[in-house]
């Protein structure tokens, strides 16, 4: 029987980015950010059901494993803070970083306006018990009834997740189904499994300078109709600050970036195929520049050749 969610093709990836070029075709520089600032907030549809998410989320690695320190503890509840009155509504974690589940979940406990909240974790062990055991430790650290998607990290023992998270899934206790990977690592397994598996999302890094991607994984997530969510946008910040060095470039009004950080993260939801961009931040003042791509203008497919003959000159 035909997969319906083969239905976005190669052929629509390319047609799309024809779209993006046409919708990006408004003039810019009079419009300004002032139009950007109040512009709606830019939304992916998750293929599988057609419901909607903000394009820019949250990572929580490192940047959330606080522990028990007060000071950085309510420090990271304004990033939170920031994050939902922007707009925002993935977050994405792991058993894997420490503290941080924990940490959201003390944050979603002060905070009332989360009603936009996509909540994302991972398992992350061997055996189906230990996993069914941590994603039920998960919930009660997040303080949530379930997980709207829960992933499993790094493929650790996928083919014995993958069942449970099938099963979890008819039940009702997770709404949607993903495999992560990062670094271009285990690129082979990540498509073997994306081709084979009744997926929803699959999350990978992509950047405007580690595009590996582009090759494999973000054609066969459009060809079978998966939710992408990329990771690692700034390279685990090692690229964003070589980048703050350099002076922002002009004509980067005309997609309606005020900073790198925007530059960045519209490079990676500009790709048609792409759902949401994950990066992480400790600091309010990050968070406000993030967010900000979730408004304004897109770059079509020639302003993005150029954004990285930019970035690969510096
Ligand atoms: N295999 C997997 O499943 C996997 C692997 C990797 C990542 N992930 C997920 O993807 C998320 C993102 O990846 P990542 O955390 O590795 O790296 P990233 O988002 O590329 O970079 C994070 C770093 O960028 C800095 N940063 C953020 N916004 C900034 C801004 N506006 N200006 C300057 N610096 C800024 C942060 O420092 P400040 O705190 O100073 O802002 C932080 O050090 C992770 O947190 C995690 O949730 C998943």
């Amino acid at each position: 029987m035909d997969d319906p969610r083969r239905e976005l093709s190669r052929r629509d990836v390319v047609r799309s980015l024809g779209a993006v070029a046409a919708a990006s075709a408004v003039p810019s520089v009079e419009l300004g950010s002032a139009w950007a600032a109040a512009a709606p907030v830019l939304t992916r549809a998750i293929p599988a059901t057609g419901e909607k998410v903000p394009a820019v989320g949250m990572g929580t690695w490192i940047t959330f494993n606080v522990g028990r320190d007060r000071q950085r503890r309510a420090q990271r509840l304004k990033v939170v803070q920031t994050f939902f009155e922007l707009g925002g509504g993935m977050i994405d974690s792991s058993p894997m970083y420490g503290s941080s589940e924990e940490v959201i979940g003390y944050c979603l406990q002060r905070i009332p306006n989360k009603g936009s909240l996509f909540s994302a974790t991972k398992v992350w062990t061997l055996l189906r018990a230990l996993g069914v055991r941590q994603m039920n430790a998960s919930r009660e650290l997040w303080g949530l009834d379930r997980f709207d998607l829960m992933q499993i990290h790094n493929l650790l023992d996928w083919s014995t997740h993958i069942e449970t998270l099938k099963e979890w899934k008819a039940q009702g206790r997770i709404r949607y189904i993903g495999v992560t990977t990062s670094h271009g690592e285990r690129h082979d397994t990540m498509v073997q499994v994306m081709a084979e598996q009744p997926l929803d999302f699959a999350q990978f890094t992509y950047n405007i300078l580690d595009r590996e991607a582009e090759r494999r994984l973000l054609p066969l997530a459009a060809d079978r109709r998966l939710a992408v969510i990329v990771n690692r946008p700034f390279r685990q910040g090692a690229l964003i600050d070589a980048l703050k060095r350099h002076k922002l470039p002009e004509w980067a009004g005309e997609i309606d970036c005020a900073n790198w950080a925007q530059f960045l993260l519209k490079f990676v939801v500009s790709h048609p195929a792409v759902t949401c961009v994950i990066p992480a931040t400790s600091r309010v003042d990050h968070m406000r520049e993030n967010m900000g791509a979730l408004r304004g203008r897109l770059p079509d497919q020639a302003m993005r050749a150029r954004m990285i003959r930019a970035v690969e000159a510096l």
